[in-house]
């Protein structure tokens, strides 16, 4: 089944100057980029796309973290994009990921994991809808 997953290249990846290196991991996976832009979410806009996480202890951490510097969120698209994206990140901490994957390559620790990914096909479409508009996905959207 085609699906949707949200990339988000982190502040410590974007950083370390590897978001080539990651979108070069992802494409080559075979992830269709329908949209991909550089930001710096406020305090707000940070809150919000983890509000999921507001009552967790690293809530405040996360944010803080995730305004640090500016993020590259990437709109994808494949067939079993949700389960493959996982794969090809690994564990969310990155000492728990397997070898080759970017969480391993590219993460610093649990919170400064490099990369973002959906949870499943419904979070995927909330999560781009929360940072693209539809009219600025590539046009067969
Ligand atoms: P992400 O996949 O973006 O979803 C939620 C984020 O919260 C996660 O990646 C990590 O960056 C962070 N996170 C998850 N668990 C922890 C934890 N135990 N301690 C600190 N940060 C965490």
């Amino acid at each position: 089944m085609i699906e949707r997953t949200l990339c988000i290249i982190k502040p410590d990846a974007v950083a370390k100057n590897v978001s080539g290196n990651i979108l070069a991991m992802i494409q080559n996976a075979g992830f269709k980029v329908l949209g991909m832009k550089m930001i710096r979410l406020t305090p707000a806009q940070a809150g919000a796309f983890y509000e999921v996480h507001k009552e967790r202890p690293f809530y405040q951490d996360l944010i803080n973290y995730m305004i640090s510097g500016p993020i590259i969120p990437v709109a994808l698209e494949k067939d079993n994009a949700v389960e493959d994206y996982r794969k090809l990140i690994g564990a969310t901490n990155p000492q728990n990921a397997d070898a080759g994957t970017v969480r391993k390559l590219y993460g610093e620790s649990i919170e400064k994991n490099a990369v973002h990914g959906s949870d499943s096909g419904e979070n995927g479409i909330i999560e781009i809808a929360f940072f693209f508009p539809k009219a600025e996905l590539s046009a067969n959207e």
